[in-house]
């Protein structure tokens, strides 16, 4: 018996030190809710034996592990003007905040995306002749330039994309998607579409690919020129056209499963990876917390804007307002929230630091009041929990509607009505709430269905692209066909061709019919 577990673990040893590879993962947005994604997968690929090289702007959070190289781009942090990475309640609740469209996002996060290339720690990173990479794994920042760096460490490359499937991400491993059934992640609609719904879709695409194309284009060839070109030509590795290297990425993992979005078809380098930020263990309540959910005989709620949105930017009636309504709750309800608030009704609890996914997990919890962020969602999903979602910005309008349609919760404005229309929906779900449940527990569990855990997945497809060097196996067909074949322009062209010419034979014969008519007349 000794002898066989001693030739199991050694056999295991020589598996997993045999398949341990040198990852380079890039995430550079110095947004919370990014980084928590980060961390998690770099988690999941340590675990699974290899050698981490992060680049992260969150560096105090990173514990100590021997196989896991930090690289430093905290100064990205000063992409926020004020020096905090929050939206103002008021602002938004005025209609002054900044709208986030297709073009603001791109010129923000192409910034992020020059900053991190020209960061001294990543440019000594790239610089060093040793480093070599058997994959590199990249957040999608709606630019494309860091597809350059697979130029660097001539080695496969991954895309990795924090939301749910989208045309602009799809577009460098397989080309545009329907715009008849897919929807632009900021316009946020459920197929299927009407016929104005469609159209819009259509107009969208078609603009996003030309700024794609052309405007956009041009801001990530200059940086792909100053940042990523020199250290190419000190190391004489090839020059190639960035329009070569930004199609050649091996595989898409996506933070997204269908049992929370729409079954869309996708290509076979797309992989949903999404819940694999979440802990496969519950960590257990602060004692306190505990006490107050065991207690809670008609259930809790539990309400967090999450990390977005500052807390004392809450205009005060609103938060006399919201006090109101939770107090009026037989639920206990606990509101995450920086700020401690006086005068609060017994049954009102403000964290202002919460446990989300334990307390999603506990079972007396009954309802979770939500921004509808991906990450919160996806826990709620996760935990069969109904929501109510009150989308703020970027996909939470999306995640919203995605809710709704799925029946496991429903949606409200972010506005100086809040409170009142934050009553009619409690009212309405908590009257109804059994039905509610049925469908969150109903929507998990297909979620939970999985032959594998979204973090294996992970792994394991960073692993198959460096097993079957890039994986060429799994790329898109579609991205070898233009997109007016696709659309048969070129038959359309030929077939109006037809018709023209037709026309004009048919015409030169009535003509010399007519005409020689005219002439025995005359005769
Ligand atoms: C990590 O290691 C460094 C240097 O060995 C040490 O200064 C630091 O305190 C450690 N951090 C943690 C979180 O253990
Ligand atoms: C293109 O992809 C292949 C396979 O992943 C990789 O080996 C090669 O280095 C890449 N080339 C460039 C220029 O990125």
């Amino acid at each position: 018996m000794g002898k066989i577990i001693c030739i199991l673990f050694c056999l295991l040893i020589i598996l997993s030190s045999s398949e341990a590879y040198k990852i380079l993962a890039v995430l550079p947005i110095p947004s919370p809710s990014h980084g928590i994604l980060g961390d998690n997968l770099v988690r999941h690929l340590l675990d699974a034996g290899h050698e981490v090289t992060y680049v992260t702007p969150f560096t105090s959070k990173q514990k100590n592990h021997t196989n896991l190289h930090i690289v430093d781009v905290d100064a990205n942090h000063v992409i926020y003007e004020d020096g905090e990475d929050q939206l103002d309640f008021q602002q938004i609740l005025d209609q002054k905040a900044t709208v986030v469209d297709s073009p603001f996002l791109f010129w923000v996060l192409s910034n992020v995306a020059d900053m991190t290339l020209s960061n001294p720690n990543v440019q000594k990173l790239m610089r060093d002749p040793q480093q070599k990479f058997d994959v590199i794994i990249v957040e999608y920042i709606f630019t494309d330039v860091f597809s350059a760096l697979s130029a660097i460490y001539q080695c496969p490359f991954i895309w990795f994309s924090t939301i749910g499937p989208h045309w602009m991400v799809l577009n460098l491993v397989h080309g545009p998607l329907n715009p008849a059934y897919n929807t632009d992640f900021l316009q946020a609609r459920i197929p299927p579409f009407q016929f104005l719904g469609r159209v819009e879709e259509l107009w969208t695409q078609v603009k996003g690919l030309y700024r794609h194309k052309f405007d956009f284009y041009y801001e990530e060839e200059r940086i792909y020129q100053n940042r990523i070109v020199p250290i190419l030509q000190a190391q004489g590795k090839p020059v190639l056209d960035f329009n070569v290297i930004k199609y050649n990425a091996s595989l898409l993992l996506g933070n997204s499963q269908v049992a929370l979005g729409d079954a869309v078809p996708l290509p076979p380098n797309y992989k949903h990876i999404g819940g694999f930020h979440i802990d496969e263990v519950v960590k257990p309540l602060p004692e306190n917390l505990q006490k107050i959910m065991d207690d809670a005989e008609h259930g809790v709620i539990y309400f967090s804007m999450g990390s977005n949105l500052k807390s004392k930017t809450m205009p005060n009636e609103l938060k006399k307002g919201l006090l109101e309504v939770f107090g009026s709750l037989r639920q206990t309800v606990l509101w995450k929230f920086e700020e401690n608030l006086l005068d609060r009704p017994k049954n009102v609890h403000i964290l202002q630091w919460a446990p989300q996914q334990s307390i999603l997990a506990h079972p007396n919890l009954v309802l979770f009041v939500t921004h509808g962020g991906l990450l919160s969602l996806t826990e709620a999903v996760y935990f069969g929990v109904p929501v109510i979602a009150i989308p703020v910005f970027s996909d939470q309008f999306l995640n919203a509607n995605q809710a709704q349609h799925k029946g496991i919760g429903e949606q409200i404005d972010l506005s100086y009505n809040l409170d009142k229309d934050l009553k009619v929906t409690l009212d309405k779900i908590l009257g109804d709430l059994p039905k509610y449940t049925a469908r969150a527990k109903e929507v998990s569990a297909a979620y939970r269905d999985n032959p594998i855990k979204p973090g294996q997945e992970l792994s394991f497809w960073v692993e198959h692209v460096v097993r079957t060097r890039g994986a060429p196996h799994l790329r898109s067909v579609a991205l070898q066909v233009p997109l007016y074949q696709q659309a048969y322009l070129d038959l359309l062209a030929v077939l109006l061709a037809a018709a023209v010419g037709i026309l004009l034979v048919v015409k030169k014969i009535v003509c010399l019919l007519t005409s020689k008519s005219k002439k025995l007349k005359k005769n």
